[in-house]
């Protein structure tokens, strides 16, 4: 038996580098390619879940944990680098299922929202995040959903008038008449689901509803008062913020009260 070894982190690997790998196999003539695992600060947990995901149509592709050097085996080492991941390079070059996989499981959750928004939005959208999973662990919610929502909220928020209209014409046309500042929460959500891949419906759900807070779904209300109440925006928020901890539904009253007495004083039409 002749068998190809790749040694790598795979954290993750790209559509890409699978196509070079199967390539290989008929090259030399390989029986089976067997993956080995090198170090990587991604869990071995995680890294090996998205190479199963991946290789998973291919009887002959492996996984090798631990020993794997047998005897008669005639074995081949092929050629592989190991890339460092970022996003504007490398997404288109991950495949979908892994992309879901990472979205719910925070691998390079961060980074890729940090990419997505200016450095002075990011002050926003990290610490508007913290005050989402806090108010989610204070109602025995799930905190990583508010994390994940939170986190891709505004991901769109730097998308100039032509950019965001393209997104808008994809899944909400008949929105493009209201005002440009809300548009960033349907376009958010269809960036989420297209390209993003997330699979959530909590969160897709709360991140398009985010800007008019018009839903009564918990997870939406905590996105849409952790917004509202991030403690980096310039005025004292903390009595609005005790009172999400205590209630959902009377937060969203007070603080929705205020938005519309603000937006009257600043002349917009409510
Ligand atoms: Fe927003
Ligand atoms: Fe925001």
């Amino acid at each position: 038996m002749r068998v190809g070894i790749i040694k790598g982190a795979f954290a993750p690997l790209l559509c890409s580098q699978l196509s070079e790998i199967l390539k290989f196999r008929k090259q030399y003539s390989l029986d089976e390619i067997w993956f080995v695992f090198e170090e990587h600060t991604v869990s071995y947990e995680n890294r090996s879940h998205m190479l199963k995901l991946m290789i998973a149509p291919y009887r002959k592709l492996k996984i090798m944990k631990g020993d794997w050097l047998y005897e008669g085996i005639d074995y081949v080492q092929l050629p592989f680098v190991n890339i460092e991941f970022d996003f504007d390079l490398h997404w288109k070059d991950v495949s979908s299922v892994v992309k879901t996989y990472m979205m719910e499981h925070g691998i390079y959750v961060e980074d890729i929202a940090r990419s997505l928004v200016k450095p002075k939005r990011w002050l926003h959208v990290s610490s508007m995040t913290q005050l989402a999973v806090d108010l989610a662990v204070s109602h025995h919610m799930n905190a990583y959903e508010a994390f994940l929502a939170g986190m891709f909220h505004d991901c769109t928020k730097r998308l100039d008038y032509d950019e965001s209209s393209f997104w808008m014409r994809l899944n909400a046309s008949n929105k493009l008449d209201e005002a440009f500042a809300i548009h960033h929460q349907y376009t958010g959500e269809i960036y989420c689901r297209r390209v993003l891949k997330i699979r959530n419906q909590n969160v897709l759900h709360a991140i398009l509803h985010h800007v008019k807070g018009d839903s009564n779904h918990p997870l939406a209300q905590i996105i849409y008062l952790a917004d509202k109440l991030d403690p980096s925006r310039d005025y004292d928020s903390s009595k609005e913020i005790a009172l999400a901890k205590k209630d959902l539904n009377q937060a969203m009253k007070v603080v929705k009260e205020q938005q519309i007495a603000y937006l009257r004083k600043e002349g917009v039409k409510v």
